[in-house]
């Protein structure tokens, strides 16, 4: 082993901070130890005839996979260029798998630093105290688009403290790993919590006492939870609940290189909006899981709207102009969340990740953050819901660009337009740009005509390597 070598092999890119040491160091010992890395010589992204793909999921993206002109399906052991991978596989095998420098793979390996309720608040807390510091108070309110929050059980003193101050307000907990609206419950009274602590108690006491699976082990360990401030004035449409959904794609954290789709869709609630009834499911939590389950949910109907639909609805209500604040405010909790977790995720040049937002809108048109999700469903509810999903998916492939057909210089590919470059990009014509001062918009179309296959035509058109190009 040539030192040299290594350090074209590094999974990371520098400088790097503590925490991306500890894990090259892990890295590079599992490597060793199982032998599993080549020393291949470091290789230019080139145009492949041919893509060995694998994928852990059976829904749209591996419908996406397979119909991708030039892509073969590997299974079992064979090797692959490119792995849709779930995040049991990133934690069990990241570690001790070595990548070829054109791999790519669907996740970032600590993901979960933005992904998991409980790390993302810790972040944004972080983020926001080293603004305050560095631009001042006015800046830090900027990061403000997070219920407040409070982890379980570590934070329960604090929780109790806050709690104290505003009685009668109602409190969402909810499971920090779990998702599709699994163990969450809304409270108003303090005894609901310590009843909760109780059983919690209660059950660590059996496991640790009795002799405890795998399974039960990893419960009694993940299963901690948020308390967090529930947003008890939701924007209603037609008396009910929604959230948002939103994808960001983020190809680099150092330097964050962001790109946000254009589609993405409202999520209803299936029963009218009441504060009277904080335990009915239907009523407060806008997850599709959830309200298909519901007994008059309409599966031909089913309970979204395309975020395109969302956005005229609003304008013809409130006008350009307080959408354009709106959207503006959305562009900023994207970035900014990002930000919060910019120097703790490790940038491995080999990982992309494609994120689902989940933004609440309340009746002052002030969008809440919910969680961020790193695997979005792409199971879909609808054949409408099953297009967007193709289209989003297809356009995410065509910027990972396995092919190598792009320049990088691009800032839009498809329904993707590039919100952030190391900086904000401009809406203004031409390649990848500074800002000019006094005139600057964003280049974010969230909510606008998805006109994607003229775009792509165009765009591949005017590539040097041309190539069969699926829209
Ligand atoms: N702080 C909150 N205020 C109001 N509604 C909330 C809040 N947090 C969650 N919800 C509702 O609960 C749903 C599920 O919460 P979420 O944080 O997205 O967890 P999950 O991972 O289970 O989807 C959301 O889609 C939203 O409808
Ligand atoms: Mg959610």
């Amino acid at each position: 082993m040539s030192c040299p070598q290594l350090i074209l092999h590094l999974p990371y890119s520098p400088p790097f901070n503590c925490y991306q040491l500890f894990f090259y160091l892990s890295w590079l010992q599992n490597a060793c130890h199982k032998g599993s890395y080549g020393y291949q010589k470091l290789k230019e992204r080139e145009p492949r005839a041919c893509i060995r793909f694998k994928c852990a999921l059976t829904n749209t993206i591996l419908d996406i996979l397979r119909r991708r002109p030039g892509w073969v399906e590997v299974k079992e052991e064979g090797e692959w260029d490119f792995y849709w991978c779930d995040v049991c596989w990133l934690r069990e095998n990241f570690d001790h798998t070595y990548m070829d420098e054109h791999v790519r793979i669907c996740h970032f390996r600590n993901h979960y630093e933005l992904t998991r309720k409980n790390y993302i608040v810790k972040n944004l807390k972080r983020f926001r105290k080293q603004i305050e510091r560095e631009a001042g108070k006015l800046e830090a309110t900027k990061c403000d688009f997070f219920p407040k929050t409070f982890e379980m059980p570590s934070e329960y003193h604090l929780f109790v403290e806050e709690f104290r101050k505003n009685p009668g307000i109602t409190w969402i907990m909810k499971p920090v790993a779990r998702s599709q609206g699994k163990g969450i419950f809304l409270f108003r009274k303090l005894k609901d919590v310590i009843d909760w602590r109780k059983v919690k108690q209660i059950t660590c006491f059996i496991l640790q006492d009795g002799v405890r699976t795998d399974d039960q082990k990893d419960e009694t360990q993940v299963e901690n939870y948020v308390a967090q401030c529930y947003i008890e004035n939701p924007y209603l449409i037609g008396g009910r609940k929604f959230d948002l959904r939103v994808y960001v794609l983020v190809m680099s954290y150092i330097p964050l290189k962001a790109w946000l789709y254009r589609d993405g869709f409202a999520r209803f609630s299936n029963t009218r909006f009441t504060l009277s009834s904080i335990d009915d499911h239907y009523v407060h939590l806008t997850n599709v899981a959830v309200q298909k389950t519901a007994p008059d949910y309409d599966p031909e109907k089913g309970c979204k709207w395309m975020i395109q639909r969302f956005r005229q609805y609003l304008t013809a209500k409130h006008g350009a102009e307080v959408v354009e604040t709106l959207f503006a405010e959305m562009d900023n909790i994207f970035i900014k969340s990002l930000q919060s977790v910019q120097k703790v995720i490790i940038s491995d040049k080999h990982c992309f990740e494609l994120y689902g937002y989940d933004i609440l809108i309340d009746q002052e048109l002030k969008p809440w953050l919910l969680e961020v999700n790193a695997s979005p469903s792409l199971t879909a509810s609808s054949q409408e819901d099953y297009e967007l999903k193709c289209r989003l998916l297809k356009d995410t492939l065509h910027i990972v660009d396995m092919e190598g057909r792009l320049t990088g210089k691009e800032k839009r590919i498809g329904g993707f337009d590039l919100m952030w470059n190391d900086g904000p990009v401009s809406r203004a014509e031409g390649n990848v740009d500074t800002p000019v001062n006094g005139s600057f918009m964003a280049n974010t179309h969230l909510g606008y005509n998805n006109d994607r296959k003229k775009q792509l035509k165009q765009l591949f058109k005017s590539l040097p390597t041309q190539q069969k190009v699926q829209c």
